[in-house]
C-alpha cells in the first residue's frame, strides 16, 4: 500500500513518522501518548521533523507567524526556500505582509451567502451518487470510494472552472502531494498539477468564462494582474485543500456512524442535532494537519529547541483532543454545545473554506442517513486510512443493514 518501504516505528517519540501506515492507523493513540510522554517530539525521518502534540503548544504556533514559516507546509525531503513572503500556494504558503492580500482576494468567493448557493446541487450530486452505488441492488458500499471522494471534486471543479472529468487526476495529484510527499520522482513535468493549471489558466486566458480562475485573471494585487505562478498556485491550493479534507471528514464521520448505532438512531430521531453532529465528527476526526518551518535561529518549546529552519507538524487534531482543552475530549459527544475545535485551524491560516466544507459535510451525512439509515462496516480490517498529512479513510466498506428497505 506504500510508495516506499517503511522500517517499523520503535518508538513514536523519537521515531515517529506521520506517513507510515501504522501512524496512519493509530494515529489518535500516538497523539494521547505523546501528549502525555513527550509533549514535542522529535524524528529524523522525512529529514528531521518536530511534532508538539499539546493544544497550547499546537495554538502558540499557528498564531506566531514571525517565528514559523508558512513557507512549506507540506513536510517533504524538499523544503522550499528564498520562496518567502508569497510562496508556491498564496495564500496558504504566504507569510505576513504578502498573506493578508493574497487571502482578501479571495474572500468573496467563500463567504457564506456565496457558499449557500452551492447546496441544492451538492445534495443533487450526493443523490446521484447514492443512486448509482445502489443501482445494482447492492448491499456493500464503499462509502469512501463510491461517496465520499466525488462530494468535493465536483463542487470544487465547477467553482474553478475546471472538468468535472478530471477528478480521478486530482486525486493522483493529491495522493503525490500529500500522502507520499517526494516518494516520486521520476514524474514528466507534463505529468504534473502545476502543468495541467498553467494549461487551464491559458484555456481560460484564451476563452474567457465567469469563474475562479476566470476571477484570478482579473483580479490585480497593488494595481498589478496577479503572476501566473500565483494564479496557479491559487488554484492548485483550492483543489488540493478542496478535495482531500472534505472527502476524509466526510469517510471518517460515515466510518464513525458505521460502529455508533446509537449516534444514527439520535440523527434520525432529532434531526436537530445534525449541526452539532457536525462540529463534534470535525472535533474528533479533524483530518488536517499543516506543517511549518522554524525561521528564527532558535525556538524553545515545551522544553526542546528547535533550530533555524526545521520542519514542525501543527497536528490540528491532537490539539483538538487534548483534554487540557476539552471536557470528555476522548469521547465523541454528538450534542456537544461548548465546541471551540480547531479543525479548521486558528490565527491568520484559519480555513478560507470553512463555510463550504461544513455545507459538504452536512449535505452528504444527511442525504446519505435519509437514504440508508441503518448499516456497518463490512470488514473492519478491510478500511484503509490514508498516510500523510490528511487524514481519513481510503477505502471503507460498508455493508447496508435492512436493504430490502432502501
Ligand atoms: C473538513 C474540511 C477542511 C478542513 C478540516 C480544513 C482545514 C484547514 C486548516 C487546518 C487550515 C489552516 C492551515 C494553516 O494553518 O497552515 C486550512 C486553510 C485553508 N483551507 Fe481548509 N480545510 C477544509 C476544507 C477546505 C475547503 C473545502 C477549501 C476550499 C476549497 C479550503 C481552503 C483553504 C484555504 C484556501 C486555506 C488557506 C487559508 C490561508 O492561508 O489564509 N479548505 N484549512
Amino acid at each position: 500500500m506504500t510508495d516506499v518501504d517503511r522500517a517499523p516505528i520503535e518508538d513514536w517519540a523519537t521515531d515517529f513518522d506521520h506517513t507510515h501506515p501504522d501512524y496512519a492507523a493509530r494515529a489518535p493513540e500516538v497523539w494521547d501518548e505523546l501528549r502525555d510522554r513527550c509533549p514535542v517530539a522529535h524524528s529524523d525521518r522525512q529529514g528531521g521533523m518536530w511534532l508538539p502534540t499539546r493544544h497550547a503548544d499546537v495554538a502558540a504556533i499557528a498564531h506566531d507567524t514571525r517565528r514559523y514559516s508558512s513557507e512549506g507546509v507540506i513536510v517533504s525531503p524538499f523544503k522550499p526556500v528564498g520562496m518567502a513572503p508569497q510562496g508556491y500556494a498564496p495564500p496558504i504558503t504566504s507569510d505576513p505582509p504578502f498573506h493578508a492580500e493574497a487571502r482578501r482576494l479571495l474572500l468573496p468567493a467563500f463567504s457564506p451567502k456565496e457558499i449557500s448557493k452551492l447546496e441544492p446541487a451538492a445534495r443533487a450530486s450526493c443523490r446521484e451518487l447514492l443512486d448509482t452505488a445502489l443501482a445494482d441492488g447492492a448491499d456493500v458500499v464503499d462509502a469512501a470510494r463510491q461517496y465520499a471522494q466525488h462530494i468535493p471534486v465536483r463542487v470544487i471543479a465547477e467553482m474553478l472552472g475546471l472538468p468535472r472529468e478530471d477528478g480521478d487526476r486530482f486525486r493522483v495529484w493529491i495522493h503525490r502531494i500529500i500522502e507520499a510527499p517526494g516518494a516520486r520522482r521520476d514524474i514528466a513535468y507534463e505529468d504534473t498539477l502545476f502543468y495541467y493549471l498553467g494549461q487551464m489558466v491559458e484555456d481560460h486566458r484564451s476563452h474567457p468564462r465567469d469563474d475562479l480562475i476566470g476571477f484570478l485573471i482579473g483580479a490585480e494585487m497593488d494595481g498589478k494582474p496577479l503572476a501566473t505562478e500565483h494564479i496557479v498556485g491559487t488554484i492548485g491550493l483550492l483543489l488540493i485543500a478542496g478535495i482531500d479534507t472534505t472527502w476524509s471528514a466526510i469517510g471518517a464521520s460515515l466510518w464513525h456512524l458505521a460502529q455508533r448505532p446509537d449516534d444514527r438512531r439520535r440523527l434520525v430521531e432529532d434531526p436537530a442535532v445534525l449541526p452539532f453532529a457536525v462540529e463534534e465528527m470535525l472535533r474528533f476526526y479533524a483530518p488536517v494537519t499543516m506543517a511549518r518551518i522554524v525561521a528564527d535561529d532558535e525556538v524553545e518549546l515545551g522544553g526542546q529547541t528547535l533550530g533555524h529552519r526545521d520542519w514542525v507538524l501543527l497536528p490540528f487534531p491532537s490539539a483538538n483532543r487534548d483534554p487540557e482543552a476539552f471536557d470528555r475530549a476522548d469521547e465523541f459527544v454528538i450534542d456537544r454545545e461548548r465546541n471551540r475545535h480547531v479543525a479548521f485551524g486558528l490565527g491568520i491560516h484559519r480555513c478560507l473554506g470553512s463555510n463550504l466544507a461544513r455545507l459538504e459535510l452536512t449535505v452528504a451525512i444527511d442525504e446519505w442517513m435519509r437514504r440508508i439509515p441503518d448499516f456497518e462496516l463490512a470488514d473492519p480490517d478491510a478500511v484503509l486510512w490514508s498516510t500523510g498529512q490528511v487524514r481519513g479513510p481510503r477505502q471503507l466498506p460498508i455493508r447496508l443493514l435492512h436493504p430490502e428497505a432502501l
